[in-house]
């Protein structure tokens, strides 16, 4: 629409106009994802996101996701100003894990080292000794298994589960999920994959352990993208937020892509396999962050001084 375009337009000139560099999920609208590549800025998972933004040089970050991955943009570059189409953009997982009984959780557990996923407040990550994305999570946990360490985990009790019982890990899991990856139904991949018996399952580390069972890739939204490209599926049944078919497409134009079913007969629901928050992201609100200054992410001094050490820890892990 004629609006859009309108908005987009003016979206690139504030851009330029206040050195501010474009920071997207995959999971954003399509338009903003494309704008993001128009624009030198970048498209990404979580963790590519984090470096992204910490590397480049413009002063201010618009950050289009949900809020931790704003604040650990600014955790991560204090000196830049991280704007966001909307601080109302929050994550099931960062509601299901307050800071107060997070930390008596450590408290009671002081033997376990403390890892907690990226879907986090800046407050809980104070708290932690590593963080963690779903693309490197197996990788540290491994790492810290082998120097004998027990680890407490929070908050995605799926990713935890996956984890686990990828490395064997001694883990104590806090009780968190996603409620968009929730949603998968075993069932339903079942029966389509019944209709597609060539299709490729992939799968995102937040669905429950039979959606995870029956994937033949498990890994961050960037993960699956490369899985959707190396694989030879000419079909592929994706289990993870609708969002990430933009990209996903690009990369494998051929290529047939299913979404997961959220249902057990098999059926999609319409409103099920897209998160609420990411879809607060618009080029109107964008528009107005860029033009007003309005959204912008501010963390506590000392917080964020005890938040870098486990996000720099992630940051600079070599398999
Ligand atoms: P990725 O790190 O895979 O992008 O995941 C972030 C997220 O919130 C998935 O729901
Ligand atoms: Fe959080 Fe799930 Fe939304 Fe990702 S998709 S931001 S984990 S609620």
């Amino acid at each position: 629409p004629a609006e859009d375009k309108a908005r987009a337009a003016e979206i690139k000139r504030l851009l330029v106009a206040r050195n501010a560099v474009l920071v997207a999920h995959y999971y954003t609208d399509d338009a903003i994802q494309q704008l993001a590549e128009e624009t030198g800025g970048c498209v990404a998972d979580s963790l590519e996101m984090a470096r992204f933004g910490a590397r480049h040089e413009a002063s201010t970050l618009v950050v289009a996701g949900v809020r931790f991955m704003g604040e650990t943009a600014k955790i991560l570059s204090p000196e830049k100003r991280v704007l966001m189409p909307t601080l109302e953009a929050t994550c099931s997982l960062d509601l299901g894990c307050p800071a107060a009984e997070f930390n008596a959780f450590c408290d009671a557990h002081p033997d376990r080292t403390v890892v907690v996923y990226a879907n986090t407040s800046a407050a809980v990550k104070a708290r932690a000794d590593w963080v963690v994305t779903s693309s490197i999570a197996v990788d540290v946990i491994e790492h810290l298994q082998a120097r004998g360490e027990k680890v407490l985990w929070a908050p995605d009790k799926h990713l935890g589960g996956y984890i686990q019982q990828q490395t064997g890990a001694d883990m104590l899991l806090w009780d968190g999920a996603c409620i968009v990856h929730e949603e998968f139904k075993a069932k339903g991949i079942e029966d389509l994959k019944a209709l597609h018996p060539d299709a490729a399952v992939l799968v995102h580390p937040e669905s429950p352990a039979a959606v995870v069972q029956l994937a033949d890739v498990v890994g961050s939204t960037s993960q699956l993208i490369s899985a959707a490209k190396q694989l030879p599926n000419e079909r592929m049944i994706v289990a993870t937020d609708r969002g990430i078919f933009f990209k996903m497409q690009q990369a494998v134009p051929g290529k047939l892509l299913f979404e997961a079913p959220t249902a057990g007969n098999g059926a999609t629901c319409k409103s099920c396999a897209h998160c609420p928050w990411m879809a607060m992201n618009a080029l109107d609100n964008m528009a107005t962050a860029l033009r007003e200054g309005s959204g912008e992410i501010r963390v506590d001094a000392a917080l964020r001084e005890k938040a870098l050490k486990p996000l720099e820890r992630m940051l600079n892990f070599k398999r």
